[in-house]
Parts: C-alpha cells; sequence; structure tokens
C-alpha cells in the first residue's frame, strides 16, 4: 500500500500536462489543452487537459482521470507502478512496505544491465552479415529490426565481457545473461543467435528470446549442439513469463486504433505481422496463455482475437486460452479464436495471403462460444441421450466459470438446444441461478443516483469547489442517496483536513476505491469547462436554499398531518413559525447567504 498522503503530495507536485505531453502532443486552447484523444480513434481533437484541475477528459470517448489515471489508462499499468513511474520522474521517493523496497531496489540496477545488453546485441548486429541476411531472407526490413530492437548474439562464449567491466558481477547471471557451470565457470547464455528483447509495459527490458540462425538440428563447428530453436531468458526477478507478453510495447497503438489484440504464438510471428502493417500482434513468451495475459490485454482492447497455428498443437493452445478467458471475459470484451490453415502459422500466413485477407480473418474470427461447443461436441455422440447428458456434464464447468452474464445466458441455450434440454434444465443441472424472466427484479439494496436531486447539483457544484462542503446544512442532505453520500463525504474529509487542495484530478485519487469513486467519476465529464465562480456560488446558494425549503415543506406537511388530531402549543407555535419562514423565502437565486 502507497500512504494516500502521498499520493497527494505527488499529484500537488507534478503537473498533468507534462506527464501527459510526454506521449501525446499538446495545443493549448484557451485555458486548457487539447489533443486527438490517445484513447480512441478520432480526426478532431476531443481530448482535453485542465491545467487547473490537474484533469484530462475526453469528450469523445469519456475517457478521464488525473495523471495517475492517465498514464495507467495510456501505459496499460496498475495503480501502483504508475504512482512509481510518476514519482521516480520527479525524483519522490514512493515509501513502500519495505518488502516491496527491497524487491525494487533489486530490480532497478537489473533493468540498467538488461538495457546495456540490448545496446550490446544492436551493435553486433551490424556488423554480422550472416544475422543480416537471415533477417532480410526472413523479409524483415531495417526499420522493423530497430523497431524491435533485434539484435545479435556473436558465437564467442564470454562476448558480453566486452560491454561489462566486471563480468563477474552476480547480477548478470541474476538477469539471466551469464550462466556459471559447475566448474564456476562463466558463459554467456546467448551465442550465436538473433536476438529478441523483451520489454515490460514500461519499456524496459526485462528478458530476451534468441533464436539459432538457421535450423536448430546443426551443429556448432566444434560438434556441440546449437540448442533448442529459441532459447529465452529464465524466470528473473524482472521476467516472470505468465505475465509478459512479446510486442506489446509496440503494438499499444495499433492496439488503441483497432480495439482489437491479435495473440500468436510466436515471436517472428509478430515481427512479420508488423513488417506487413499489422501492429496490434502480441506473442506470448513459449507458455501456453494465462488469466493474467487475457486480463492484461482487455484492459487494452475490448477484443481479444487467438491466432494459432493450424496444427494439433496450435488447437491446444487455443483451447488453453479460452480456458484463461472464461473468467476475464464481460459482456462488451470478446474473445475470437482464429484457426489458420494446418501448414501456416501468422508469420508465413501473412508472407503467402497478404495483411488485407489476414486482417479479414481477424475481423470475423470463431467465436468463443462456437469453439467451446464445437470442442465439446467432439467427443459426444449427440444421438443418444447419454451422449447428451455428457456434452451438458462437459459443459458446466465452462459455463460455471464464464464471468459474462449475457454471453453465459446465450452459451446455456446453446447447450439447451444441443442436449435437447430446456434453458431452465441446463441452468439447474449446471447449478447455475436461472436467468431472471419477466420476473420483477428484485429490490436494490443500494439506491442509483438521481440526477434531478438537489444533492446530486449540489454535488456538482461541490467537484468544482469542493471547500464550499463545509458550508453545507448536512443535517439536511439526504443520506440514503449515493449523491448525498458522496456530499457528506467530501464534507467530511474537509472537516478531517483531509481534502486536497490542488484541482479536481486529486480528489478523484482521494476517493479511488471507495464506494463514491464511480459516481465521482461519472459527473466528472463536466470538470474540464471553466466555470464562471459568481454562477457557481449563486447555484450553490440556490441549491441550499432549495434544501432548506424542502426540509421546510416536509415538517409542515408532517405537522399539518398530525393537527388533526390536535397539536400542543409547542407544535403549533413551531407549525407558525414554519409557515411564516416559508412565505418569503421560495427559492431563488437572490435567497439568503449560509
Ligand atoms: P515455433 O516453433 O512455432 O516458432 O515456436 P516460430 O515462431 O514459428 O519460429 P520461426 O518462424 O521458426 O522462427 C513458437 C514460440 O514458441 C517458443 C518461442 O516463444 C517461439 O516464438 N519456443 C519455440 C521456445 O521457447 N523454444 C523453442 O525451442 C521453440
Ligand atoms: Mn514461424
Amino acid at each position: 500500500m502507497i500512504p494516500e498522503s502521498f499520493v497527494q503530495e505527488l499529484l500537488a507536485r507534478i503537473d498533468i500536462v507534462d506527464v501527459i505531453e510526454r506521449y501525446v502532443p499538446l495545443r493549448k486552447a484557451g485555458a486548457n489543452y487539447s489533443a486527438c484523444c490517445p484513447f480512441h480513434s478520432e480526426k478532431t481533437p476531443s481530448f482535453t487537459v485542465s491545467p487547473s484541475k490537474q484533469f484530462y477528459h475526453c469528450f469523445g470517448c469519456g475517457a478521464h482521470g488525473s495523471a495517475i489515471g492517465f498514464l495507467m489508462q495510456h501505459a496499460g499499468i496498475g495503480f501502483i507502478e504508475a504512482v512509481e513511474d510518476l514519482a521516480s520522474a520527479a525524483g519522490m521517493q514512493v515509501p513502500h512496505e519495505e518488502r516491496n523496497a527491497a524487491i525494487r531496489a533489486k530490480k532497478a540496477p537489473l533493468t540498467e544491465l538488461m538495457a546495456r545488453a540490448m545496446h550490446f546485441y544492436r551493435e553486433q548486429l551490424k556488423t554480422a552479415p550472416k544475422a543480416v541476411d537471415y533477417l532480410k531472407n526472413r523479409g524483415l526490413t531495417g526499420e522493423i529490426a530497430a523497431r524491435f530492437g533485434l539484435g545479435y548474439a556473436p558465437a564467442d562464449w564470454q562476448a558480453l565481457q566486452q560491454t561489462f567491466a566486471d563480468y563477474n558481477d552476480p547480477a548478470l547471471v541474476e538477469c539471466g545473461l551469464v550462466i556459471v557451470n559447475e566448474q564456476g565457470r562463466r558463459y554467456d547464455r546467448f551465442r550465436d543467435r538473433v536476438m529478441f528483447p523483451i520489454l515490460d509495459q514500461r519499456g524496459n527490458v526485462i528478458g530476451f528470446g534468441g533464436r539459432v540462425i538457421g535450423h536448430s538440428k546443426e551443429a556448432n563447428a566444434d560438434g556441440t549442439s546449437v540448442g533448442p530453436k529459441y532459447l529465452n531468458s529464465p524466470e528473473t526477478p524482472l521476467f516472470e513469463k505468465g505475465r509478459e507478453l512479446y510486442g506489446l510495447t509496440q503494438a499499444r497503438q495499433a492496439i488503441r486504433d483497432t480495439d482489437t489484440v491479435i495473440v500468436v504464438e510466436g515471436y517472428m510471428d509478430v515481427v512479420a505481422l508488423a513488417q506487413h502493417g499489422v501492429g496490434n500482434a502480441v506473442a506470448t513468451l513459449g507458455t501456453a496463455c494465462t488469466p493474467t495475459h487475457v486480463h492484461k490485454l482487455l484492459r487494452q482492447a475490448s477484443k481479444v482475437v487467438f491466432c494459432f497455428d493450424g496444427d494439433a498443437a496450435g488447437r491446444k493452445a487455443a483451447w488453453r486460452a479460452l480456458e484463461a478467458s472464461l473468467e476475464q471475459l464481460s459482456d462488451d470484451k470478446s474473445a475470437g479464436f482464429l484457426f489458420l490453415p494446418p501448414e501456416h502459422d501468422p508469420d508465413s500466413f501473412v508472407r503467402a495471403e497478404g495483411a488485407e485477407t489476414f486482417r479479414r480473418l481477424v475481423a470475423h474470427p470463431t467465436t468463443l462460444t462456437e469453439f467451446l461447443l464445437r470442442e465439446l461436441k467432439t467427443d459426444v455422440d449427440l444421438a443418444s441421450a447419454e451422449g447428451r447428458a455428457r456434452l451438458v456434464h462437459e459443459a458446466k464447468p465452462h459455463l460455471t466459470r464464464l464471468a459474462a452474464p449475457i454471453l453465459r445466458v446465450q452459451l446455456v441455450k446453446a447447450v439447451a438446444e444441443a442436449s435437447a434440454l430446456t434453458q431452465a434444465e441446463v441452468e439447474t443441472q449446471c447449478g447455475l441461478k436461472p436467468a431472471a424472466r419477466g420476473r420483477p427484479a428484485p429490490p436494490r439494496t443500494r439506491q442509483r443516483p438521481t440526477p434531478s436531486s438537489v444533492e446530486y447539483k449540489l454535488l456538482q457544484i461541490v467537484l468544482h469547489k469542493p471547500e464550499w462542503a463545509a458550508r453545507l446544512p448536512l443535517e439536511l442532505i439526504n443520506v440514503e442517496r449515493p449523491e448525498g453520500q458522496a456530499l457528506s463525504a467530501i464534507a467530511d474529509a474537509i472537516d478531517h483536513g483531509e481534502m486536497p487542495a490542488g484541482g479536481f484530478g486529486l480528489l478523484l485519487e482521494f476517493f479511488r476505491n471507495t464506494p463514491h469513486e464511480a459516481l465521482i467519476a461519472a459527473i466528472a465529464a463536466n470538470m474540464v469547462e471553466e466555470v464562471d465562480l459568481g454562477a457557481l456560488e449563486a447555484m450553490f446558494n440556490d441549491s441550499v436554499v432549495r434544501l432548506r425549503h424542502t426540509a421546510l415543506t416536509a415538517e409542515i406537511e408532517q405537522l399539518t398531518a398530525r393537527a388533526r388530531q390536535g397539536l400542543n402549543p409547542e407544535e403549533r407555535q413551531r407549525l407558525a413559525e414554519l409557515l411564516a419562514k416559508k412565505r418569503p423565502a421560495a427559492p431563488s437565486t437572490s435567497g439568503p447567504p449560509i
């Protein structure tokens, strides 16, 4: 956990305009800055950054947030990572729990070593015609090789000595560049290979894949085997294969433009697709696709298309990907599957058939439902009752894991049809809650916000000027309403001196992971427009008058209703006072100051 106070201090120290400008060219437009939105494709700029509010908002796609939110969304990284990035750029030290601090302190020099190694391998490529020819023969241009930082590890046992003064540094072993054998002799892990650097989402080099030049069946001059076709960095403090994806950094813009990410199996598939203009492909790193991978990808695009080789291994990989996707999907996100002809992988396919054909296939993949049903049906005999029962039995674990409710209903329907059962029967057999059909929805425990309420209006105003919350008659605020709760939370924070001053972006961070987060974010849409303070204050006062007026009316109604049974003298007195108060004070902009 990072202390909230640090987050606020950080946001107060940095300027969102500087942060965003590092990634998106901004143009001054009045008090704000504008740009074409980096989060969706557009030709006219609707992305706005407000320096006074330390907040960004896109009128086109609704993206918005603080500097931290921007980095999270733009780099697809988590909150902690984003805070760390901003802090290090601002020269601030994130106060972490000790464990994290230890890990971080360890990681930093390792990434420096890896970056240095990448640089060395890239330099070596320039003087290795054999490797250059190999890449050229595979159809790659220098431009693409540079984009992916491709390099060459020389055939020597200790080539890295040329770039690392201290070849005995244990850190070189720790980051997987150097191996120590049983006799204690040190040598380079990667020798005579084309090198593919693996980057994390911030662009740090965290690992390498190295491919033999030519065939892995060949032997070295001294008769030793050249080893496997691809050699990868081992798991190190920097590199965890189940989390990382090859090519994600390079693919980010294309993923955004197409709202689709293509997952392939191989390094060369990613690079060859990029060479042909299909930039939105990434690869798992010689491991099966994990739920973490899918989660990461669905944060950046709403469509993931798995494109595996057309052989049996490819099918198996696709099935693993399906299983990894079930719990990650929501109804606005989809996973599709593309099966290439058995003789092809994406690299050979795009070279043989061209990018257009490949894109067309990606646009219409086999859906998750189709693929799942097709696989489930392969080994069952649907002509027999036993076979149909088995289908339901096999479908059950997948149905229960599928996180997208509407998609699940679709799948239930399809399974029901194939097994000659009703939808309700499949649901019962699979232990699923039956979908509500025509029945009234259960009463909501949590109320929805009511945009027409006074509290809502006040919340909108107070988000511009949080300090005004201190002036609110809190006893009159309806805290049954979520907007009332948010208001009183803001007033509370001010009371305790916790409310950050310095713009709406800070306030948004302050309420991250609280029940008020969603509502405050929803109101955010209007936040970048500069408002006239005088008018805002008049609106505020007017709303408070309305609040008092409503409370007054309610009390009058209550007393009048009881008047029939007779009121005691005190109550009569109160009613008279209330009626007198009400007469002159119909809500108007000229209401009394509060
Ligand atoms: P493939 O054998 O399909 O290789 O392995 P490829 O990508 O088509 O390679 P080219 O076209 O012959 O160059 C797919 C992926 O599996 C991992 C690598 O990540 C590779 O990109 N792999 C493969 C290994 O890790 N080690 C190996 O020996 C082979
Ligand atoms: Mn290949």
